[in-house]
């Protein structure tokens, strides 16, 4: 593994090994043993779009590795103003010893990492969110026990989350539904990846979808990007909400997962939300154990 693009670029026994390390990590951070595994190393966070998990869980991460994690704004670096994604690439690799990035375009991601000698980490894209899909498994593990069997089902907008959720729970051996409107679908070479390779549905019938599911997911109805579309989605989206009515389809204790942040009312209920809080907020710091995971497999030489 050279880079973490995208979940499909893994094996099922690297997401293995990942989760594995993960847990480790995590094991070790809550027993005070010290993991000082990038002690020394620099990474650097280009940021073209908001965040709060994604920047806070990789500066401290890296701080706990025992490296140092530099915020690179677009706002602020060349990039904003034009300079090359190959050129920046080439540039960044002098002096990093590994990239995160969250921009638009999946493209550019991999075009940072063809032209750069170092490795680049996936922060979010238009079109996936690994780094997210793998806490959500981590996650997922810890309150269930095992993946394979799993039922996932995503309400919503087919969107990153859908896209990377559906390759994660394939390759685990989960069974995936997604319950999003005409028009909303996830990535088609997605889909039909996921019927060729294991248990896979799309409908716009979300009381169908939930039902029988081991954890419900959901994410916003407009993601960043697509705020000047967000009156339209809400009337597209209407409706499509985890709420106490969709809950009641599901297996007995299911849980529910949001990537955050959540828009109580449109894709969720407050009292949905609060319910499941405690799943929701360990996936949330899940986020910070699984991307050390991913930083040590890299960047550990
Ligand atoms: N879930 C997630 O990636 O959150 P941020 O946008 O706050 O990083
Ligand atoms: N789909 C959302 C996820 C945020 C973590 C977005 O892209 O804005």
């Amino acid at each position: 593994m050279k880079h973490f693009l995208k979940l499909g670029d893994l094996t099922p026994e690297e997401i293995s090994e990942l989760l594995a390390l993960a847990d480790q990590l995590k094991f070790e951070k809550k027993h005070g043993i010290a993991h000082p595994r990038l002690a020394g190393k620099t990474l650097g966070m280009i940021f073209q779009k908001s965040s709060t998990r994604t920047r806070v869980s990789f500066e401290v991460g890296m701080y706990q590795l025992g490296g140092a994690a530099l915020f690179l704004s677009s706002r602020d670096l060349q990039i904003g103003r034009g300079e090359p994604v190959q050129d920046t690439a080439r540039v960044l690799s002098r002096y990093l010893d590994g990239i995160m990035i969250r921009t638009f375009e999946q493209a550019e991601v991999e075009a940072l990492a063809e032209y750069g000698s170092i490795p680049v980490i996936n922060g979010l894209t238009d079109y996936c969110h690994p780094c997210q899909v793998l806490a959500d498994l981590m996650t997922i593990r810890e309150h269930k026990g095992t993946l394979k069997n799993r039922r996932l089902c995503f309400i919503g907008d087919g969107n990153n989350m859908a896209n990377s959720l559906i390759v994660g729970g394939i390759k685990t051996g989960m069974s995936v539904s997604i319950g999003c409107p005409d028009g909303y679908k996830p990535d088609a070479a997605i889909m039909e990846w996921a019927a060729a390779n294991g248990d896979f549905t799309c409908t716009s019938d979300i009381f169908a979808a939930a039902k029988g599911a081991d954890v419900v997911y959901t994410d916003v109805w407009a993601s960043m990007g697509q705020e000047g579309e967000a009156a339209k989605r809400a009337e597209a989206f209407a409706g499509y909400q985890v709420s106490a009515e969709l809950m009641a389809q599901t297996n007995p204790g299911c849980m529910v997962l949001h990537c955050l942040p959540a828009h109580r009312g449109e894709e969720i209920t407050d009292e949905v939300f609060e319910a499941h809080a405690n799943e929701i907020f360990d996936e949330a710091e899940n986020r910070l154990h699984a991307q050390k995971a991913v930083m040590v497999k890299l960047m550990e030489k």
